[in-house]
This record gives C-alpha cells, sequence and structure tokens, in this order.
C-alpha cells in the first residue's frame, strides 16, 4: 500500500488566484481590515431578537429562503425600504433588494452580469482593495479619476469620459464609494453628485455606488444617496449592515431595477444567503437600528480622536491627514521618503498591520508614501501603543519621524 498523499496540484484549474495565508490570529496593533468595535456589538438586543425571531418563525428555516423567497427574508428588505427612504432618500421596494452574503457578494453579482474580460470601468483614483482587485481578477481596465476633499472630481471624470469615447470605449460603470469613501473618508457634497449624475447620463453610463459607511457619519446627515437623485435611473445601490452592525454577520444588500435583480438571482449560486444572520437582523434593526447607531458612531469619533492624537504626538508634521467626518478608517500621508509598501513589511515584522496605499490605489507613485489605518477594532490603548511603535519602526527604516513623543533623538539614544 502506498502512503505517497494524493497530489491534487497537476488538476488545479488554470487561472487561480495565489493561495491563501493560513490564518494565525491578528497582529498585536491591528489597524487593517474593516472590523468593528466589539464593545459595541448590541449583544443584549441581539440575544433577545434571536429568542423572539426563532420562537415565531424558526420553523421557516426548513425551506430554503424561509418563506420568502431567494431575494432574501421579506421582513429585512421591508426594514430597508424605510430606512433607505428615511436616510438615503431612496425609493424602492422589496422587490428592488437583494439580500447578499456581505456587499462583497454584491460587489461580484453587479461585476458578473456586466463585466467581461478587456472591458473598462471607472472607478476612483483611491478605493476600496477588494474592489480593486476583484477588477484586476477579472482582467478589466480601471480608469482612476483623483478625488479631492469633496471626493471623485468632476473636471477629471469629464476628461476621463471625452478620452474613452475618442478612443471608442465605453466603459461599463462609474464606481463610487461616495459617502465616507473608502480609503479617503470624504463625502460627495450633493452638487456634486448632480454633476456627477449628469455626465453618466450624457456619456450613457451607470453609477456603481457602494455606501456601507453611510451610517457613520458625525453629525448623521448624509447627501441624498445617487440612487435617490437619479432622475432616469441608472444607478445600482449597494450597502451592508457590517459597518453598522457587525462585520461577521455577513449581511449586505443591493437595491437595482428588478430586471437586474433577476440577472444577478440567476448567477447567486448560493440558493440564499445565511438566514438566522437576516432573521436576527430584521428583528433587532426594526426595534433598535435607529439607537444603536448613534451610540457607535460615538464610540468610532473617540477612537478617531484618540488616534489624530497619537499620530500629532509620534509623527508630528511627518504625518498629514484630513479629519474624515465618519467611518473607520483615517487616510494618512507619511513625510518623505517613506514608502509605505516598505514600512509595511517592517511593522508588520513588529506585529503591527497597516495597508499600505498602492494597494488602495490606481496612482502607485501618488499613494508611495500613504497608508490607511482603521481605528474601529482596536483599543484606545492599543491605538496609542500601535502608533508610538509604528513611529519606532518607521524612524528606523526611514528616519521619520525625526522626533519621537515630542523629543528630539540625538544620535546614539535610539
Ligand atoms: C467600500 C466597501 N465596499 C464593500 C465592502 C465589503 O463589506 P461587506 O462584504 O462586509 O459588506 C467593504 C468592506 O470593507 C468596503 O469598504
Amino acid at each position: 500500500m502506498t502512503t505517497t498523499p494524493f497530489d491534487f496540484a497537476p488538476l488545479l484549474a488554470a487561472g487561480l488566484p495565489p493561495p491563501a495565508a493560513k490564518y494565525t490570529g491578528f497582529p498585536k496593533y491591528n489597524f487593517v481590515g474593516g472590523h468593528n468595535d466589539a464593545e459595541q456589538v448590541p449583544l443584549d438586543a441581539l440575544l433577545a431578537a434571536t429568542t423572539t425571531v426563532l420562537a415565531r418563525e424558526g420553523r421557516t428555516l426548513a425551506t430554503y429562503g424561509l418563506a420568502s423567497g431567494p431575494q432574501g427574508y421579506r421582513p429585512l428588505r421591508e426594514f430597508l425600504v424605510g430606512k433607505l427612504k428615511r436616510d438615503a432618500g431612496i425609493a424602492c421596494t422589496a422587490d428592488n433588494i437583494l439580500i447578499t452574503s456581505g456587499s462583497l457578494q454584491g460587489l461580484d453579482l453587479v461585476n458578473g452580469i456586466f463585466l467581461n474580460r478587456g472591458d473598462t470601468v471607472i472607478i476612483e483614483q483611491e478605493t476600496y482593495q477588494g474592489s480593486l482587485n476583484r477588477l484586476t481578477r477579472l482582467g478589466v481596465e480601471a480608469v482612476g479619476i483623483p478625488l479631492d476633499r469633496d471626493g471623485m472630481r468632476m473636471d477629471a471624470l469629464a476628461s476621463a469620459l471625452g478620452t474613452l469615447k475618442r478612443r471608442g470605449v465605453q466603459p461599463k460603470y462609474i464606481y463610487t464609494i461616495p459617502t465616507v469613501q473608502n480609503p479617503t473618508g470624504t463625502i460627495m457634497p450633493e452638487a456634486r453628485r448632480h454633476e456627477l449624475l449628469r455626465l453618466a447620463q450624457q456619456h450613457g453610463v451607470p453609477i456603481f455606488e457602494d455606501d456601507c459607511y453611510a451610517d457613520l457619519i458625525w453629525d448623521g446627515r448624509r447627501p441624498p444617496a445617487l440612487h435617490a437623485m437619479s432622475r432616469h435611473g441608472g444607478v445600482i445601490h449597494i450597502g451592508s449592515f457590517s459597518k453598522s452592525i457587525a462585520p461577521a454577520l455577513r449581511v449586505g444588500y443591493i437595491v437595482a431595477d428588478w430586471e437586474l435583480i433577476a440577472r444577478m438571482l440567476a448567477i447567486k449560486t448560493d440558493a440564499g444567503s445565511g438566514a438566522l444572520e437576516q432573521m436576527v437582523l430584521a428583528e433587532f434593526c426594526n426595534a433598535h437600528f435607529a439607537t444603536h447607531v448613534p451610540a457607535l458612531t460615538r464610540a468610532l469619533r473617540r477612537k478617531l480622536d484618540t488616534l489624530m492624537e497619537a499620530l500629532a504626538e509620534q509623527f508630528g508634521t511627518a504625518a498629514e491627514f484630513d479629519e474624515p467626518k465618519g467611518g473607520i478608517f483615517l487616510w494618512v500621508r507619511l513625510a518623505e521618503p517613506v514608502a509605505t509598501l516598505r514600512l509595511y513589511q517592517a511593522a508588520l515584522a513588529a506585529g503591527i498591520a497597516l495597508n499600505p496605499g498602492p494597494e488602495w490605489s490606481t496612482d502607485k507613485a501618488y499613494a508611495k508614501g500613504r497608508m490607511r489605518l482603521c481605528f474601529a477594532h482596536p483599543s484606545h490603548e492599543t491605538i496609542r501603543a500601535g502608533v508610538a511603535a509604528l513611529a519606532e519602526v518607521c524612524r528606523r527604516e526611514f528616519g521619520v519621524p525625526a522626533r519621537i513623543a515630542n523629543v528630539e533623538r540625538r544620535a546614539g539614544t535610539a
């Protein structure tokens, strides 16, 4: 009997991405990922919601799709209809909503019905790495549009649309994160949203609006969604409960015309997203969403303050950033000659995880000295200690910052 283990390698499909790394736990100072604040997970109310909804409707778990069909638990879609109207101005019905396994599945489904290898899309120059990587893997050309403090720049968009038109290229969509942009934290004002809609209509390009941070604005005031403002349709909207409640639930949603939802359902091959999470969320959200979110954003705002103070103290003028109006991350520019891809490696060896800017941008040179720090998950103490440790690594690798904790380092004292 042979003991040689079976070799699967020659049988693997062609074109697979590189294998994933094994999970070995979080680093000590974890400033990556969209994790949420563990203290703010509304445990008691989630426990009560679980008991109530299971006692009332638990037997519907015997059927795929509960008693609601493949678009997702109807009471959750009904909650979203009300919430999206109230908060984002979106007028839709439960038939226009498809519940997904996180908004990442929303990205996959929208890409799945629109994109072929060789297609072109327009995106924000700095953007969500998960979106960027998907486009790369699909062999789609992503044209990056620079941002300013109000989000995607419309002069640059108009120019890119014109250039593509002259080349005979019709972009498949304009992807934007208009409300608390990832990673820059900008919020696109209403006037610019009108201009974006006008340009998109003029060129016959749909807009793909990714809005998962819109609930997390410090003053609670958000502009209407692009989906709500469009007079001619042409906007697909996705959202998520990952940032407002908890990412491990894996519940997101797509708002689109039924004709598009029907095409997406046809390629959504998981026979429905996890049902228990949807039931618990609907039960919880109807009673508590409106009070939970302000408490969460207050806690996040305090963590942002801690992070900004720690950066000012440890890096001084060597770290520049615009204060975001909401969200869970800070986009930081470090002084020359810092290269955050190299800093990332050195920091990781010291137990500090950060997102290097070039992985979040179509312009690797522009993003060379930039990084994204997520402040939602680490405690205040971990934020302070992590930033101090990062400053130490950065100074060792790049001589920046020259001063640590407002104390000048003399040669030989490090
Ligand atoms: C802009 C954006 N879109 C989508 C996602 C995916 O989130 P989820 O699948 O947890 O809803 C994220 C997560 O960080 C994000 O930042």
